[in-house]
């Protein structure tokens, strides 16, 4: 896992003026809403005892932990210390990892780590929200899987005929052949479009909706943007569009909350989102099966131990982008705060961190 990109917390109807916990990057969060309404994140972890902030309840602007009633603000200062009195000078050293947070797309992103804004992957774009003829569903899914693997799948433009019969294909075309992608590269990310032939669609109810447009060419494009954002495009005409944006959160190594945003053109009527949510839904979960099958569960360190061919260049890509993060050192080490995980509390370095010294919970092991 690593620090310094943008994450969902959760929805923003989830977020309110009651403490919540939230597992990200292996670490505990507490969200919650000032009297404002903007979103505050903070390490969850109380520098005092160790109480679980999240535990607490929200006062005023600041957190209360629930252990020995300390206070602490959205930027993560200690305002309060009951049991030195209330005209007591609080030390500086009293203070908390606190996270910049926006709000969009009706999600919450905290940016989990310490590099100056200008540096920072930004937050993937959905133009479709501002635009006129669309409409917009949101789903959220919880998948036992690395979500590495999880972005992978989503460049891998190989694999629907197999694992999406549902889509038409089963792989039962001997003559199939990959389509050659358009592979283009950006700062943050990989992606690629390319036309397959779309046969014929099995299910009648699919075979009705698609009306005239079967046995075509379907123009489908897909990228990743970041570590763990994804973009879709599938138009199965010139007129009839999907765009799908996922943004994944890994909870811990091998958890991982997937929010789907899905834009569409055509039957716009909002009577049709169920269909439109099922239907992802039946498809994340083809993905998800496949995925919590592979050995190793997560992405491996070193691309030798696999077989790559053409279709597989976007995850090679994809490979050496966490290969140049891991460098930059944003990878969290896993294994050493496992192995600590009983006697030792340690917290994503925020950007507060590069501007102040002399924090008590030491920040996370990265590699
Ligand atoms: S542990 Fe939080 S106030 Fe004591
Ligand atoms: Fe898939």
């Amino acid at each position: 896992m690593y620090i310094n990109f943008w994450y969902v917390a959760d929805e923003s109807k989830n977020i309110t003026d009651q403490p919540l916990k939230k597992k990200m990057l292996g670490q505990n969060f507490v969200l919650f809403r000032d009297s404002k309404g903007k979103v505050k994140c903070l390490s969850d972890v109380c520098i005092h005892r160790g109480g679980s902030l999240a535990g607490g309840k929200v006062v005023g602007d600041c957190i209360q932990c629930p252990y020995h009633g300390w206070h602490f603000d959205g930027e993560g200062s200690c305002k309060r210390i009951p049991s030195i009195g209330k005209e007591a000078k609080i030390p500086k050293r009293a203070k908390i990892d606190a996270y910049p947070t926006e709000e969009k797309y009706g999600l919450v992103f905290c940016f989990l780590g310490d590099i100056p804004k200008k540096e920072r992957c930004p937050i993937l774009e959905i133009k479709e929200f501002e635009m006129e003829g669309w409409t917009i569903t949101n789903q959220k899914l919880a998948f036992d899987i690395d979500y590495k693997r999880s972005i992978e799948n989503g460049i891998d433009g190989a694999h629907n005929e197999f694992v999406h019969p549902t889509h038409g294909f089963s792989g039962e075309d001997d003559d199939y052949k990959s389509p050659p992608i358009d592979m283009k590269s950006t700062k943050w990310g990989t992606g690629f479009t390319n036309k397959m032939y779309a046969p014929p669609l099995k299910e009648k109810s699919m075979r009705d909706a698609a009306g005239e447009n079967q046995n075509t060419f379907v123009e489908a494009g897909t990228g990743h943007h970041g570590i763990s954002m994804l973009w879709t495009y599938i138009h199965p005409t010139p007129a009839v569009h999907i765009h799908q944006y996922m943004f994944e959160t890994p909870i811990d190594e091998t958890h991982t909350n997937l929010y789907l945003i899905t834009a569409r053109n055509f039957l716009t009527d909002e009577k049709n989102d169920a269909t439109m949510i099922d239907r992802n839904q039946v498809v994340a979960f083809q993905d998800r099966d496949v995925l919590m099958g592979l050995h190793p569960i997560i992405t491996p360190d070193e691309t030798k131990n696999e077989f790559f061919v053409t279709m597989d260049k976007p995850i090679k890509r994809y490979r050496e982008l966490l290969d140049k993060w891991e460098k930059k050192g944003w990878r969290i080490n896993s294994e050493l705060v496992n192995r600590n995980t009983l006697s030792h509390a340690y917290a994503i370095p925020s950007p507060e961190r590069r501007k102040n010294k002399g924090w008590v919970i030491d920040s996370i092991p990265l590699i």
